[in-house]
């Protein structure tokens, strides 16, 4: 790990989780914890909980977990050592700038920084890719500002890095090769490439494209120490300093050069993925408003009204850009021009408009079948808006426009709403089954196969890293418990790093950071959370589960249905 363990500790005993997360959530004492509104999903009542006494936190509703850095980390969107590093300036720890491991993320900044460079020099010898560009439109002032460059067959650039000193691992790590059984294979063969760089300036990765036909069109950086695809967002190194009137969010890389060459330059694309909640705190960052300009086919339809609800969720002002005539942005622009296009983001409708002029375009206003539909779907629409006052605007006038009262709106809106709460309900009870019975588990795929031995193994672990006597109890031999006793994989090895930890005298399960990663530390937090207020203290408590952990094993069930039916028994006991 880059920094030093102890120096961790430190930070992190001088950093009161409460006065950290206070800064963000305002939290209210329940019993020995707090709560508050989860800064992680979208609620109305208070399911983030802040444990005091292990200093962690859990979300009742959305599952997040884990101690100060990772709530730091998630919420400034930053890396682990960033959110170190700001914990230390904020309790006055001096962490050490030369630190081995964290060679590691700026050695892959320096490795992309010097194949962006080669892929420059690259373009300019290589006349099909030159041709290409000029294709497509892009002249030398954008193709320079954006860095754009040519891969070449790939065995060049592995060739000029190891010259430059660069070692075989490094480059695997930056993902600009392969490494297979000992052969070396250029990840980028005979593309444009995209440089991405961060807001801090630091080229993180690549997007490549091929200037044929072939499969597929677009090659990405895959996520590697210095880059993340739905953390980041192409071109808002740019954007960022010209977007006081918000940013435009795009779906493609073209379309965003495209918009910055003809004078647009706050448009942001994603990165080949669909929005994610962190591209939008990291948009809100700079911006107050997003103006969403995805494709216009069905597909860009869809993401257009997936994203607005995450941006809108986040706290950003959304407007949406109606493209028709043209495929995308980049099309649009060179069809109609520059000025067309502005007058395009200018006349960019409320997400109230566009639902209406989507309804319009579907349904016939002049029949009273049409409007009938129409008000089928528009109070269903209505009825998703969180916000009362705005429910209320969108009544009165839909109402208007189908000429219909505003009370039998209104009631239209309420019975949708009930429906969609119904349903919710039970889906939030069918997503607590599948939990349970550890249906979609991810971080323990062999969950769903051994609910019982997980729950005892969870209870186990959770105990453990509550109560580190538990450890020195086990080596001594006072329960009789070992590896061996682990039914899955990641529970097997979750015991065996928090006897490690325990042996060297660490409690701290945030130090198991390096081996894990984000999204199972989230679930080792959960583990132990969960355990918290139990009578986890009881020996026998240990003791049983460890019984319970040996009869799962014994009588491990393998027909599913037997499982759930089970299951279900106990649910309606
Ligand atoms: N994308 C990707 N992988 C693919 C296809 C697309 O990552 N196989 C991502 C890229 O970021 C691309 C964006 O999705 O820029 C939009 O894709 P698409 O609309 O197909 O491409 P265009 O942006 O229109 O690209 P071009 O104009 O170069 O054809
Ligand atoms: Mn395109």
């Amino acid at each position: 790990m880059a920094i030093p363990d102890t120096i961790v500790e430190e930070i992190k005993s001088r950093s009161e989780i409460t006065d950290v997360i206070s800064a963000y959530v305002s939290l209210n004492r329940r019993g020995a914890n707090m709560v508050g509104l989860c800064p992680f999903h979208g609620e109305k009542t208070p399911s983030f909980t802040v444990f005091v006494g292990t200093q962690s936190y859990y979300c009742f509703g959305c599952g997040a977990a884990g101690d100060v850095i990772t709530f730091v980390r998630k919420r400034e969107n930053l890396g682990y050592e960033e959110a170190v590093r700001l914990l230390a300036s904020r309790c006055g720890v001096t962490v050490p700038e030369e630190d081995k491991g964290g060679v590691r993320r700026t050695k892959v900044y320096e490795i992309n920084r010097e194949a962006a460079k080669f892929f420059r020099s690259t373009l300019m010898k290589t006349e099909q890719a030159k041709a290409y560009l000029i294709k497509r439109g892009l002249g030398g002032k954008t193709v320079a500002r954006f860095g754009l460059g040519y891969s070449g067959t790939g065995f060049e650039l592995y060739r000029h890095l190891t010259s430059l000193g660069y070692k075989d691992e490094e480059m695997a790590a930056a993902s600009l090769i392969r490494i297979r059984n000992g052969k070396v294979s250029p990840f980028f063969r005979e593309r444009i490439m995209f440089p991405i760089i961060d807001v801090s300036g630091s080229v993180i990765g690549f997007g490549g494209r091929i200037t044929g036909n072939g499969e597929p069109k677009y090659l990405n950086t895959p996520d590697t120490v210095a880059f993340s695809k739905g953390r980041n967002l192409f071109a808002l190194n740019y954007a960022k300093d010209n977007c006081k009137d918000g940013l435009i969010l795009c779906e493609g890389y073209m379309d965003v050069i495209a918009m910055h060459a003809a004078g647009f330059r706050n448009a942001v694309a994603t990165l080949g993925t669909a929005l994610t909640a962190d591209q939008a705190r990291l948009m809100k960052r700079y911006a107050d408003k997003v103006i969403i300009s995805y494709d216009g086919d069905r597909a860009g339809k869809a993401a257009t009204a997936r994203a607005t609800s995450i941006l809108t969720e986040n706290g950003l002002d959304v407007r949406i850009l109606n493209i028709t005539g043209a495929k995308d942005p980049d099309e649009y622009i060179k069809s109609y021009g520059a000025d067309a296009f502005a007058r395009l983001l200018k006349g960019s409708e409320t997400k109230f408009e566009y639902m209406m002029s989507k309804a319009k375009e579907k349904y016939d206003f002049s029949t009273d079948e049409g409007k009938i539909k129409a008000a089928k779907e528009l109070s269903e629409q209505t009825a998703k808006v969180s916000s009362a006052v705005e429910r209320e605007l969108y009544t009165v006038k839909v109402a208007a426009e189908l000429g219909v009262s505003k009370e039998s709106f209104d009631a239209e809106v309420k019975k949708a709403r009930r429906r969609a709460e119904k349903e919710s309900g039970s889906k939030i009870k069918q997503e607590m089954q599948n939990k349970s019975l550890g249906i979609g588990d991810r971080i323990n795929p062999e969950h769903s196969q051994n609910p019982k031995a997980v729950a005892a193994e969870e209870a186990l672990l959770g105990i453990m890293m509550l109560h580190p006597e538990r450890a020195v109890q086990i080596r001594n031999g006072r329960f009789d418990l070992g590896e061996g006793d682990f039914v899955t994989e990641f529970s097997r090895r979750l015991f065996v790093s928090i006897m490690k930890l325990q042996g060297e005298g660490k409690t701290d399960i945030g130090m198991l950071g390096g081996e894990y990663s984000d999204a199972e530390m989230s679930r080792i937090y959960e583990i132990q959370v969960r355990r918290n207020g139990l009578d986890s203290a009881s020996e026998e408590v240990f003791d049983d589960n460890i019984k319970a952990l040996r009869k799962a094993k014994a009588t491990k069930a393998t027909d599913i249905d037997e499982i759930i039916r089970s299951k279900q028994a106990e649910n309606s006991k």
